[in-house]
């Protein structure tokens, strides 16, 4: 069973993240997408929430389920008996910190592969902070999220 870890932050998910949830949905044979705490990043939704909105917008796929995390991600992974870690890549930007948390994760459990997807063009671009400042602003962003995210940020800036 060739099962792989996509984690991230997912404050809150977007279809970037989404297509390469389904891609390597398509190249696995389970994905567990793992919504991190990440306190530091003091996320606009909590743990939950961001845990829920994933679940729903991953619904369609079957071979897909959502777990929250906290602590490391080694010891996540290790713990569902994942091999891969599938993450994707935006840009060269994304490229360094991507190498260095890859190559520090590789430090901790050499039995973890990191893999990653090339996000397509049109989501380049695309990133939860962009989105979370777009629905601040009052515009709409359901070329970015699925419905129930965009309705869920309207929610949070609203109240
Ligand atoms: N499409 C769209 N956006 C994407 C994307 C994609 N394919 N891939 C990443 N992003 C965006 C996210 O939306 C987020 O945007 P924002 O910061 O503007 O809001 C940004 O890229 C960073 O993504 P994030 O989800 O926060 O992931 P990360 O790459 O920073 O890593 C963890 C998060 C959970 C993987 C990492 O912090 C971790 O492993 N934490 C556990 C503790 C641990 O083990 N630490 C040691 C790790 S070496």
């Amino acid at each position: 069973m060739k099962r792989a870890v996509t984690p991230g932050t997912f404050d809150p998910i977007t279809y970037g993240h989404l297509d390469v949830i389904t891609r390597a949905a398509q190249l696995m044979d389970e994905v567990v997408v793992a919504v991190a705490a990440s306190p530091g990043k003091n996320p606009l939704f909590s743990l939950e929430e961001r845990t829920e909105l994933a679940r729903e917008a991953t619904a369609h796929l079957p071979n897909v389920r959502v777990e929250p995390f906290d602590g490391l991600l080694v010891d996540f992974a290790k713990a569902q008996g994942a091999h891969a870690l599938v993450k994707g890549l935006r840009a060269v930007t994304d490229f360094e910190y991507e190498f260095q948390m890859a190559a520090l994760n590789y430090e901790l459990s050499r039995d973890l592969e990191t893999v990653f997807i090339m996000s397509p063009p049109q989501y380049m671009y695309l990133s939860s902070s962009i989105v979370r400042e777009l629905a601040s602003l009052g515009s709409p962003v359901d070329r970015f999220v699925p419905e129930h995210v965009a309705v869920a940020l309207a929610r949070k800036f609203v109240d």
